[in-house]
């Protein structure tokens, strides 16, 4: 069967998702809303071959194990059904993306399975759907088929958790500074992280209001234009989400000593009369909210702080695109 290759790019939640509401179907507990960024991305090359013994995938030219390939097996499994076929898959991705960094690399990498995989089976499935198969490897994935401001409805079942272009064209000047405060691998996945805080933390029921709230006012702000509003309110919900970490039972955070220093040096920025924001996922590098204006003035101060090479730039990106040529590195 022929190869399919595909490219998306990863997102980062301003309202997040935590939590599942099922966690074999992946769906969340509530909506989230993220950018999605034309820096950071994943190229997944698939092809189905009837001589394969065993699904093959390597990512970063690196085979995965058994182990470490289970959930690009699940959405392959997934797609063999829907296509009616048996046929291992050779996969093979490469990541532009630091990975497992607190910078989403799964939900590129899910997001560009899905299209990869899919398509290589013969399928041709819209972006809904496509965005509905990204989900089952990962959360964020879901998110990752649309480009700009991307909306995940939660639904309730498999039918009706896929996400909703929001503005998928973006003209907003704006920028995200993605600073890379360890590159190694969370130690605490968003998987685990997420659980313990639905189960443990007795916050949980309070952030599926505040989710509420925010999804409610961010709309509005991102369609004005209002970064003020944006960014105070993509700042506060990430510190409301963390909040749930440090709540469970055990607690734990994904925060490092250089995180709090970064977020320390937004402060420091915007007392200074440098408007930006900052957000975290599940891991300890700072992602920055600002206006494009505004970067060499923030871009210089957090290059003299952590090193110019830890200082990544990125803008509003594109959604999932199907390539016609052989992956590069
Ligand atoms: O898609 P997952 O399972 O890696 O979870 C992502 C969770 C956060 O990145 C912290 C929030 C989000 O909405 O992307």
């Amino acid at each position: 069967m022929p190869t399919s290759i595909a490219r998306a790019h990863t997102n980062i939640a301003l309202v997040k998702y935590w939590g599942k509401a099922d966690t074999d179907l992946i769906i969340p507990q509530t909506s989230s809303l993220s950018l999605t960024l034309d820096q950071f991305y994943t190229d997944t090359a698939v092809t189905f071959d009837e001589r394969l013994t065993a699904d093959q995938v390597v990512v970063n030219h690196h085979p995965l194990s058994p182990a470490a390939s289970r959930k690009v097996r699940h959405v392959l499994d997934l797609v063999r059904h829907q296509a009616q076929t048996t046929a291992f898959a050779q996969v093979t991705s490469q990541n532009h993306v630091p990975t497992a960094a607190g910078l989403a690399s799964s939900a590129s990498a899910f997001a560009a399975l899905a299209a990869a995989a899919s398509r290589a089976a013969g399928l041709t499935l819209d972006r809904t759907a496509l965005s509905r198969l990204a989900r089952r490897g990962s959360g964020s994935a879901t998110r990752s088929i649309f480009g700009g401001f991307v909306e995940w409805q939660a639904g309730h079942d498999d039918a009706t958790s896929y996400a909703v272009p929001f503005q998928e064209y973006v003209t907003w000047p704006i920028a995200m500074v993605a600073l890379v405060l360890d590159p190694h691998r969370k130690k605490v996945s968003s998987r685990q992280g997420m659980q313990a805080s639905v189960t443990t933390s007795p916050y949980y029921p309070a952030w599926r209001q505040v989710v509420a709230q925010d999804l409610a006012a961010i709309k509005p702000a991102i369609l004005a234009q209002d970064f003020p509003t944006v960014g105070t309110i993509l700042e506060s919900n990430a510190m409301r989400m963390h909040a749930l970490t440090l709540s469970a039972q055990p607690a734990y955070s994904y925060f490092n000593g250089d995180s709090l220093a970064a977020m320390q040096t937004v402060r420091d920025l915007r007392a200074a009369g440098t408007a930006c924001y900052y957000t975290l996922d599940a891991g300890p590098n700072v992602k920055v909210f600002c206006q494009a204006a505004d970067l060499p003035t923030i871009t210089q101060r957090f290059s003299a702080q952590f090193g110019a090479d830890r200082v990544l730039v990125a803008h509003p990106g594109p959604g999932v695109q199907w390539l016609s040529e052989p992956l590069t590195d």
